[in-house]
């Protein structure tokens, strides 16, 4: 796999790779790998495609009081487990190649970026869309692939790439889990082994609102129960534990279409997110 640095080097190896006739495919990250970013290249690498990896933490993502200076950064180990999953390059910019000096620009994404995640952590969408607008602008992949556990971040790319006719497909990668059903996160290696177990409860809590819904029952207890599991587990605060209309992200009070749970709740220091697809009965 050939590492890249600059957007010289990107290019030339991106047009390198356009040789093999194969489709280009883009997996962003923000590194710190795991199985969740592997099924991303395998995902990319089942369409047959040549698989771009980036790894860049963004910090245009991170509000003041987040954890960017914390953030998970191992590259080495990143590499190799990109080797073993068949990606064909490595995209790694640094801030600099990213934002070079005087950057002035900002993509900001209207009505599914205004809830939930975007009105918890103010202009972190908006960072994502420009991070994730540059990615396509250097990379120019005919398809990128994101996982399905930052579910609100998977709407704002599709919201920003249809409004900007960008000529790019993407696919939502359903969410890893752990044995115990939590999502695995890079953010997960914040948990104490205390916390760890504590973590559990919150797939469980939707799982349980998503069997009541699903059986037709009132939407707006089940929510209310999960946020009581929540609490009595030690989550705090408890953001939003919401059913959400899976294009729009608008709340749903009765389930007609297709819908999603979501949430998002701290445990001591770490945020924790997670969502889960509800059908209609
Ligand atoms: O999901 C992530 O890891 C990041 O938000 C992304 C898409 C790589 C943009 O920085």
């Amino acid at each position: 796999m050939q590492i890249v640095r600059n957007i010289a080097d990107l290019r030339a190896a991106v047009a390198k790779l356009r040789i093999s006739g194969d489709k280009v495919a883009l997996v962003p990250t923000m590194g710190a790998l795991h199985a969740g970013h592997i099924a991303l290249v395998d995902a990319a690498r089942g369409r047959g495609a040549q698989v771009v990896v980036s790894i860049f933490v963004n910090p245009t993502q991170f509000g003041p009081n987040e954890d960017l200076d914390a953030y998970p950064r191992r590259e080495a180990a990143d590499v190799a487990l990109l080797e073993a999953a068949g990606a064909a390059l490595l995209w790694a910019p640094d801030v600099a190649a990213m934002y070079p000096a005087g950057f002035a620009t900002s993509i900001s994404v209207g009505g599914v970026s205004e809830r939930w995640d975007g009105a918890a952590r103010p202009g972190h969408f908006a960072g994502v869309a420009t991070v994730v607008t540059k990615l396509f602008q250097q990379v120019t992949p005919d398809i990128a692939f994101f996982g399905e556990k930052d579910y609100q971040q998977l709407a704002v790319i599709r919201r920003f790439v249809a409004d900007l006719d960008m000529p790019i497909e993407i696919v939502g990668v359903p969410t890893q889990r752990d044995d115990d059903g939590l999502a695995l996160s890079s953010r997960n290696a914040y948990l104490s082994p205390d916390e760890r177990l504590v973590a559990r409860a919150l797939p469980r809590a939707l799982g349980e609102a998503k069997a009541v819904i699903e059986r037709g029952g009132d939407v707006a207890a089940a929510l209310a129960a999960a946020v009581a599991r929540l609490g009595e587990a030690g989550f705090s605060p408890i953001d939003y534990v919401a059913l959400v209309d899976a294009a729009t992200l608008e709340p749903v009070e009765r389930l007609d279409g297709p819908a999603r749970l979501i949430a998002a709740a701290k445990l001591g220091k770490t945020r924790l997110i997670d969502n889960l697809g509800v059908e209609a009965p």
